[in-house]
């Protein structure tokens, strides 16, 4: 009992946390309307369950207390059984009616997330890869694009525009407290407008199962108020800094060197390559790896060393460095804020 109890208390701790993903916490336009859905969803299914499982508690004990009686007392019963016949052929009916119901329901959700729209709105192009996040931010300046990887920041208050694709499987894109799912496939793209009600951090997740590391394909969507949003994204606009520090300027030259270059980008640099997630501002990053390692230096270290221990199957190969270059490839990634 105490083991059933302590595993009951794990199961209640599992929904604390401070970046949450739930769809019953709703903070944006979109996610409020499911949620009221959800609830009515619950509310009704929950009554037609108990329903259902009474009469099958009853069907059991009727027939348990009736197992020493005979024939006669069935032949009695037969009107009785006719009138359960007609109650259950009415729940039946209920129930279908309900899922046509929800199904109109569904539908009204979701033509009002198309009914929205803005004249000049904050376009976001989202890109899936396996098993990362591509971000890019429109601009009619294309050296004023920003990219960015795994962490999404929205203004709040104003409809903004997803434009989504996928680079190579079907993923699905979805912060549960934002806005529904909307699936990747390739070829196409994919467009849908959302709206941020509240401020905070809220964890999005790839709905569609894309290959072994689906579960960590995650990312963080940080909703902030317009003036905090506009401050983030000219950050964001400009080249990465020329690195100070003596350690971080050999690590520069270390990444420049090795394989890291073939792959990244880092505008500023003659490092301009879009297979992986883009580095200019990545240690302005509160995670890496898509979600799986809060970014720290002792995780960046394991990351760049071997990061197939961590994410199995991801394409960066672990990389064959001295202790004191990785260092120092660390202290460049730190610097590039
Ligand atoms: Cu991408 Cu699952």
């Amino acid at each position: 009992m105490r083991r059933i109890g302590y595993g009951l208390l794990l199961l209640l701790l599992a929904g604390c946390g401070t970046h949450q993903q739930s769809v019953t916490n709703s903070a944006g336009t979109q996610a409020a309307r499911i949620e009221i859905l959800w609830w009515w969803m619950l509310g009704i299914l929950t009554t037609i369950f108990v329903i259902v499982v009474g009469f099958v508690l009853g069907a059991v004990s009727r027939r348990r207390g009736g197992s020493e009686q005979m024939p006669e007392a069935q032949v009695i019963d037969s009107a009785r059984d006719r009138r359960l016949s007609r109650v259950i052929l009415v729940l039946v009916i209920m129930v279908i009616l309900f899922e046509f119901g929800f199904l109109v329901a569904s539908a009204i959700v979701t033509k009002y997330e198309r009914g929205m729209s803005s004249k000049n709105p904050v376009e976001i192009q989202v890109i899936g890869h396996r098993w990362w996040w591509e971000f890019r931010y429109a601009s009619s300046q294309p050296s004023e694009v920003v990219v960015t990887a795994n962490e999404l920041h929205l203004p709040t208050g104003v409809p903004i525009l997803i434009k989504a694709s996928s680079a190579d499987v079907i993923h699905s894109f979805w912060v549960p407290n934002i806005a529904g799912k909307r699936d990747l496939i390739r070829p196409y793209q994919t467009s849908m407008w959302l709206q941020v009600d509240e401020e905070g951090v809220f964890r999005g997740q790839c709905a569609e199962f894309c290959g072994h590391q689906h579960a960590h394909m995650a990312f963080y969507v940080v909703a902030e108020p317009m003036n905090r949003f506009q401050a983030w994204l000219q950050a964001q606009k400009a080249p990465a800094k020329e690195p100070l520090e003596h350690k971080a300027r050999q690590g520069r030259d270390v990444f420049m060197k090795s394989p890291c270059v073939t792959c990244h980008t880092i505008r500023g640099t003659d490092a301009g390559s879009r297979v992986g997630p883009d580095l200019t501002h990545v240690a302005s990053r509160s995670f890496i790896a898509a979600g799986t390692l809060p970014n720290t230096r002792s995780n960046l270290m394991q990351w760049i060393r071997d990061s197939q221990s961590v994410k199995p199957g991801n394409l960066m190969p672990s990389m064959d460095l001295e202790t004191s270059e990785l260092e120092s490839l660390v202290a460049y990634m730190q610097s590039l804020k």
